[in-house]
């Protein structure tokens, strides 16, 4: 194993051990509950705080513990010992996948990560004005429209056997090029049309798993296409030798990564996969629950993500750290920010009440990659980012469980391996994907739409006031 590779390793184990001294395994297992009997009582605080809106065997967030699990499995031993597509394939599919089903998976990811038409269609868009994640949501979108496409075309008839028509009553993509009108149609259009609706209805209800694989593969190529654009390049083709990170990697740069950026990029995807019931997550499942698609429900949880109060505060994170400016200063910003009651980016969660098991790998990886790279600005802002951690967890930690979640280094990590603030949330997206879809998925198996109630709270029987009156 190269020595570097080794090195990130250590680190994620190291991570693991000091954490796994402070969580009590045996009230971990105690917490996990047995099936839900409906209806479920429990006790709801804005937000949905508290709320239980269904079952799941994909992941098991403990927020007293800071504990983190998928599928039964400790984030710690998957971070240290697997990659982000083995991660997917669990979520998605409930097991760790074998040499065979790991390679087939790999081969679907490889093969979908190829999106030329998508691509071509995002690049009419001003993408260089655009926020990255807005240009990520149309992106999904677009892909939608590829692969609808695709399912049709795998469903439809032997084209020897169409016939020329002036019936303009066929599929647009059917169109030659220079006609006026449409020229086919099927000699016998009953034949055909149980296999084209079956087709059209799996994907509207979002239970084709190879929708799944191409989300996860293509958000991945989306996100490195956008990232180039932006910077006015051209985007780049998928290797297909390489996985996933190395991918993402290689088409956001041009250049292939190093074993070392590849796995510390691996362990950083396999960190974001998956988290309960989330706000993107939950904004995804919302919308497979009305029986849309699921790339309209990515499309929703990528909206969600961009959030600053969720995945875009690590893009908000180093915001404040160069805000601060000096370590020095730390003290002064923090009670100024206090005072004025300001939330500090990176901090806090609605779960974890505890340190975010995530957080806890990703702060020793962002010391390693910032001190190897000798830069000094973010060797400056690395001990910003320690001095405001031990400044917030002093004054909020044990009162008000207040530690930093996932977002507060991640962005130091990832502008350590020359990652762009902009590509930060998108990155997030790109991992979680597969929680999304894995989610989705599942719900969908039990589907009934959400629909949660608000108490209604305004006045009940006003006077109309014409408009010349008001
Ligand atoms: N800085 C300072 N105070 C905070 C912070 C923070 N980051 N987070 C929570 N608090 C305080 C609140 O001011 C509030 O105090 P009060 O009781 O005196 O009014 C109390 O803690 C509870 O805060 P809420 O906002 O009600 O907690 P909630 O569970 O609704 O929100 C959230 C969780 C949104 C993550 C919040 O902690 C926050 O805004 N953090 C900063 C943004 C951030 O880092 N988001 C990323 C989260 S991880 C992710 O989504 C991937």
């Amino acid at each position: 194993m190269p020595k570097t590779f080794e090195n990130i390793t250590n680190i994620v184990l190291e991570a693991a051990d000091k954490a796994r001294k402070e969580i009590d395994a045996d009230k971990i297992s105690s917490y996990v509950s047995a099936p839900v009997e409906w209806p479920v009582e429990c006790t709801v605080g804005p937000g949905l705080e508290g709320a239980i809106a269904c079952e799941t065997k994909i992941g098991y967030v403990s927020g007293k513990q800071g504990n983190l699990v998928y599928r039964g499995y400790n984030i710690f031993d998957l971070c240290a010992h697997s990659t982000y597509e083995e991660v997917a394939y669990l979520l998605l599919h409930g097991n760790l996948p074998n040499a065979e089903r790991l390679s087939e998976f790999k081969s679907k990811l490889a093969e979908f990560r190829y999106l030329p038409k998508t691509l071509r269609l995002l690049m009419g868009f001003p993408l260089e004005d655009m926020n990255a994640m807005a240009a990520l949501r149309m992106g999904t979108n677009l892909m939608r429209q590829h692969q609808t496409e695709r399912d049709l075309m795998q469903a439809k008839v032997d084209r020897t056997k169409v016939i020329s028509s002036d019936d303009d009553s066929v599929d647009t993509h059917e169109k030659v090029r220079g006609e006026q009108r449409a020229v086919y149609e099927f000699r016998d259009p009953k034949a055909n049309r149980p296999a084209r609706r079956k087709a059209k209805r799996d994907l509207q209800q979002a239970k084709g798993v190879e929708s799944c694989y191409h989300l996860i593969a293509g958000v991945s190529t989306l996100t490195a296409a956008i990232a180039r654009i932006q910077r006015g390049s051209l985007p780049i083709e998928p290797d297909p030798e390489l996985g996933h990170a190395a991918n993402l990697l290689y088409m956001m740069t041009g250049k292939r990564p190093t074993r070392e950026a590849e796995r510390v990029m691996d362990i950083a995807l396999i960190l974001h996969a998956d988290h309960g019931m989330n706000a993107s997550t939950f904004a995804a499942m919302v919308v497979a629950s009305t029986l849309s698609d699921i790339y309209f429900s990515i499309g929703s949880g990528i909206a969600a993500l961009n959030g600053p109060l969720h995945g875009g505060a690590n893009e908000e994170v180093l915001k404040t750290l160069r805000e601060i400016a000096d370590p020095k200063r730390v003290d002064g910003w923090y009670a100024s920010a206090r005072k004025n009651r300001r939330k500090i980016m990176g901090f806090g969660h609605r779960v974890y009440k505890a340190y975010d098991p995530r957080a806890r790998v990703l702060a020793p990886l962002a010391d390693y990659l910032v001190n190897k790279s000798g830069d000094a600005e973010a060797k400056n802002l690395l001990k910003i980012a320690s001095g405001l951690e031990t400044r917030v967890v002093a004054d909020l930690g044990a009162s008000k469980g207040i530690f930093p979640n996932v977002d507060f280094y991640s962005g130091l990590m990832y502008s350590s391996m020359g990652i762009p603030s902009e590509m930060f949330t998108p990155i997030f997206a790109v991992s979680r994907v597969a929680g999304w879809t894995a989610r989705v998925l599942e719900y969908m198996k039990s589907n009934r739409i959400f629909r949660p109630r608000a108490t209604y709270v305004g006045e009940i029987s006003r006077g109309f006031t014409p408009l010349a009156d008001r």
